[in-house]
């Protein structure tokens, strides 16, 4: 049997976990072709065969080792040809797709084009539905919760007012999750929208009772009376996502502005997804490279790898895309207990 792997979207720790998962899961006589670069591989047909001494030891390492794009085969329709010429050429019996929703669409659909795919769910957001957890959130909810950690000290030496942006395009789990952890002062996320001068009442607030603030924020919140989420330029991907990042310096320039507190901000971006994968996200990547390749071998196709509780399940891939996971309000409710 020959199975095609590719790893799509922002890249992700614990991606090479589930590589050598699917690697290492693998029938003696089963070939695995690497494409590179997301869906780009299976358009410029480039791969790498990958066996046991290419996958060993991969799974401490961040990022992916078959590289990433945000690649959409189905943009173009002479893109889609190429793809299933890249296919047919090399013989490619199923496809495992590594990513989060966008590459899992891709995958839904060549499901409907009758193409063997089973899908991984993957993004730090940890907003793809049908699974209680895509691996690489945990490291990013470590990641953050440790810099925030680091500026409470700062923070209260200088009496100042830090909004500390975080990834989370429609969904605010690593902010939340990363706040709640390191004790912020305030939480905001694109779920649960507030007014500006709701935040700025909190802040004021929290600096007359503990001196200084310290707000998480999720770079897909915008305030209410804000019209647009603050973009960090004008580009749009495949996707037709923009490029969010500058809510912390929006929220700084208005605090200090109205409220006259010494301000920073500190965007986060990229240091979240960035390094060595958490043992949790080691051990989640494996499990799921383990269950995808489970499946190619029983022929069922067209489904995504999920964790439910603490067994690794499969559920239509067609479902996992249908909807996002977001933070629900009982949680969100929770979690503001500890505001202030
Ligand atoms: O999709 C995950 C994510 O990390 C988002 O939170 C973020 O908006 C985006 O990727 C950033 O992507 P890029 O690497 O293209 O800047």
């Amino acid at each position: 049997m020959r199975v095609g792997v590719l790893t799509g979207g922002g890249d992700c720790p614990g991606l090479n976990a589930v590589v050598r998962g699917i690697v290492s899961a693998r029938d003696p006589d089963t070939e695995i072709f690497g494409f590179m670069n997301g869906w780009q591989g299976t358009l410029d047909g480039e791969y790498v065969h990958l066996t046991d001494e290419d996958v060993e030891g991969i799974h401490i390492l961040g990022g992916t080792i078959l590289g990433t794009s945000r690649t959409n085969p189905f943009k173009k329709e002479a893109d889609t040809r190429k793809m299933f010429d890249t296919l047919a050429k090399l013989k490619i019996d199923a496809l495992i797709a590594i990513g989060g929703d966008d590459t899992l669409s891709v995958a839904a659909k060549m499901t409907a084009y009758h193409f063997p795919v089973v899908g991984v769910p993957k993004t730090i957001d940890n907003d793809v539905s049908q699974t209680d957890y895509t691996f690489g959130f945990h490291t990013a909810v470590n990641v953050g919760a440790d810099a925030i950690d680091r500026l409470h000290s700062t923070a209260k030496s200088h009496k100042r007012v830090f909004y500390v942006e975080l990834m989370g395009r429609e969904a605010g789990w690593i902010a939340l999750e990363a706040g709640m952890a390191a004790g912020a002062h305030l939480i905001v996320i694109p779920e649960y929208p507030m007014t500006m001068d709701e935040i700025l009442r909190m802040v004021d607030s929290r600096m007359k009772r503990g001196g200084y603030a310290i707000v998480a924020v999720a770079e897909g919140f915008k305030p209410v009376d804000l019209d647009n989420t603050i973009q960090d330029d004008s580009q749009i991907d495949a996707f037709g996502h923009i490029q969010l990042g500058g809510i912390a310096n929006y929220l700084k320039k208005i605090t200090k502005e109205k409220l006259g507190y010494d301000t920073r901000s500190v965007i986060l971006g990229h240091l979240l997804r960035g390094g060595t994968p958490t043992a949790f996200d080691r051990i989640l990547g494996s499990r799921y490279g383990v269950q995808a390749m489970e499946l190619i071998k029983k022929k069922d196709f067209g489904r995504m790898v999920a964790l439910k509780g603490n067994e690794i399940v499969s559920v239509p891939i067609e479902y996992a895309v249908a909807t996002k996971k977001l933070v629900p309000y009982e949680y969100y409710k929770m979690c503001s207990l500890f505001f202030g």
